[in-house]
């Protein structure tokens, strides 16, 4: 497997039968809140679309999924300021929500797609996020379900990318 992205060296942080064996909590556990509902989940692309594949499968109960797409622009002159890619094809007016994203760093991901579904009306939501960095954060957002508390540093794997690189590896690995 891969070992390095643009010369950066790759050390394993969480393996891939660690983030199994989270995965098949948080669906237990969303089950259990969820009971006799039918969920409508949300997944964030592109980051989120390993993770919110393998969570959906351990979910047992009635289950719809819809994906939203934004990017995220970091750098100097906007800090993440994030756009709109691709809008939800689904009404969500009076649905249970539960968005399933990658990673929460800073909030302004979640914090932007937060108020567009609360605009369209949703019965409940709840956000999942499988990693969850350890920092002070400007932004009130607070995930409902976190996989992983990690600390402050770029990670890669499982869908999340370092340039685009290495969404196809299995385990997550710090980029040192
Ligand atoms: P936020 O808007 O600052 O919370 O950043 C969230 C988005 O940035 C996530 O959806 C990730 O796609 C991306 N991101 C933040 N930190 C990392 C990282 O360490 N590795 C890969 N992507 C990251
Ligand atoms: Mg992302």
């Amino acid at each position: 497997m891969l070992k390095e992205i643009n010369g950066r060296e790759l050390n394993i942080l969480i393996s891939s039968s660690e983030i199994s064996k989270r995965v098949g909590e948080l669906g237990k556990q969303i089950t259990e809140d969820y009971a006799g509902k039918n969920l409508l989940i949300i997944g964030i692309l592109k980051g989120g679309f390993i993770f919110v594949a393998d969570l959906i499968r351990s979910i047992e109960l009635k289950t719809e999924i819809d994906f939203i797409r934004v990017s995220s622009y970091k750098n100097e002159m906007n800090p993440g300021e994030v756009e709109l890619v691709t809008d939800l094809g689904i009404p969500i007016i009076n649905r249970d929500v539960l968005l399933v994203e990658d990673l929460l760093d800073t909030g302004a991901t979640l914090e932007f797609i937060r108020d567009h579904i609360l605009s369209k009306k949703p019965a409940s939501f709840k956000i999942c996020t499988l990693l969850n960095k350890k920092k002070p954060r400007e932004s009130r957002i607070n995930a409902d379900y976190v996989g992983f508390e990690i600390d402050d540093k770029f990670v890669v794997g499982y869908g999340t990318d370092f340039a685009e690189q290495g969404r196809n590896l299995p385990d997550i690995y710090v980029v040192e």
